[in-house]
């Protein structure tokens, strides 16, 4: 039998097997028509039923009203940051931003061409090793966005900031994984290449009344109408991405839906948490209140690692990692050191091991 692999990947990342085994069934033969996934015209009334499913399933595991479209749109996340200004917010208009992270400054810089853009708080000064707290919202703001979890730097919104209109939240790395109140936000939107499926799609949900409040002309493609109208088949959607989302969120479904995932992540998250503050070698980079359950930064701790060595013992701890079946452990070179993405799909046994052989190398290296 060949060895156990866990992929610890930021994105692309680790899917459900029994969903990646149903997409690689597909590409012979999709829902008994005979024809494979890849191949068949997303004008027939298999793909039209498989993406109407998609939206019922989502719908459900999120709580998502009758109030709210869902579109699936390519571009990534990173077209999400000038499509939401651009549908939303009015040349005359303000928005406010909080800054988080990497991507949370793209999507800040990226509205400034659209309209008055509030950066109201940021963690930049402290490389984004928190939350900010304290802010202050712009009166009659259109909207507040938000990241809800910065991928790269390991923090999370727990407690999202009540906003005095609405909020826009980017949950590129964080959806499906707890629950969240979506009447909270005008719209939602994620890329679906690590909680949600393969890439090449991105998940649009958008509060009906945010529309149509801006007065410019918006490119056909890039207007939500367009795809809200065409139900995500005004041209070619990404079928297959879609259908590995169907099956993950059928996954989701008969594995307790996101309460279940809730649970889980918050025991998978502790794991590593409680051993990286008791262990000698490794430290996480996160403040404690804003920890990520779902991406895990950490590195050597200065007063365990001659920093003239660092690189060095990085490269061998990685090394020693891969030979036991732990991938992907690389850090982001803005963080530096590790970083473990724990997203639904990484099983707990997967975070077991990861812990025992940072345990095992610690033990090698201190000794
Ligand atoms: C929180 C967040 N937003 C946006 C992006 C950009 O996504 P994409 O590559 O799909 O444009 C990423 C990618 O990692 C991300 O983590």
């Amino acid at each position: 039998m060949s060895k156990k692999i866990y992929n610890f990947s930021a994105g692309p990342s680790v899917l459900p097997q029994q969903a990646t085994q149903e997409a690689a069934d597909a590409i012979r033969n999709f829902a008994n028509t005979g024809v494979g996934i890849l191949e068949i015209s997303h004008r027939t009334k298999a793909v039209e039923g498989m993406v109407a499913e998609t939206s019922s399933m989502l719908k459900k595991l999120m709580g998502i009203s009758d109030n709210y479209d869902i579109v699936y749109l390519g571009g990534g996340a990173s077209l999400q940051f000038c499509m939401v200004p651009m549908n939303l917010l009015d040349e005359k208009a303000s928005a406010d931003y909080i800054t988080t992270g990497v991507w949370a400054n793209k999507a800040f810089k990226e509205a400034k061409q659209f309209g008055t853009v509030n950066e109201i708080a940021s963690s930049k000064a402290d490389n984004y090793t928190h939350i900010p707290k304290d802010f202050k919202q712009t009166p009659g703001a259109t909207y507040l966005h938000v990241t809800s979890n910065n991928t790269i730097y390991g923090t999370e919104w727990f407690q999202f900031p009540k906003a005095n209109t609405f909020l826009v939240g980017d949950m590129s790395s964080d959806i499906l994984s707890r629950k969240i109140n979506v009447d909270d936000f005008g719209l939602i939107y994620a890329g679906a290449q690590k909680n949600m499926s393969c890439a090449g799609v991105t998940t649009v949900i958008i509060r009906k009344d945010v529309l149509g409040h801006v007065n410019r002309t918006i490119p056909t493609m890039l207007n939500y109408t367009t795809h809200i109208e065409g139900e995500s088949m005004f041209n070619t959607p990404p079928v297959f991405a879609i259908f590995v989302m169907n099956r993950v969120l059928n996954w989701l479904l008969q594995n307790g839906g996101v309460d279940e995932m809730e649970k889980v992540n918050i025991q998978k998250s502790s794991t590593l948490y409680d051993f990286l503050d008791s262990s000698k070698l490794f430290i996480g980079t996160a403040a404690k209140e804003d920890r990520s359950r779902m991406n895990i930064p950490f590195v050597f701790r200065k007063d365990a690692v001659d920093p003239a060595k660092s690189e060095d013992l990085q490269k061998e701890f990685l090394a020693f990692a891969k030979e036991n079946g732990l991938e992907q452990l690389k850090g982001h070179r803005s963080v530096g050191g590790f970083r473990a993405s724990l997203y639904n799909a990484m099983p707990i046994e997967g975070v077991k091991e990861l812990v025992k052989v940072m345990g095992e190398y610690e033990k090698k290296l201190l000794k």
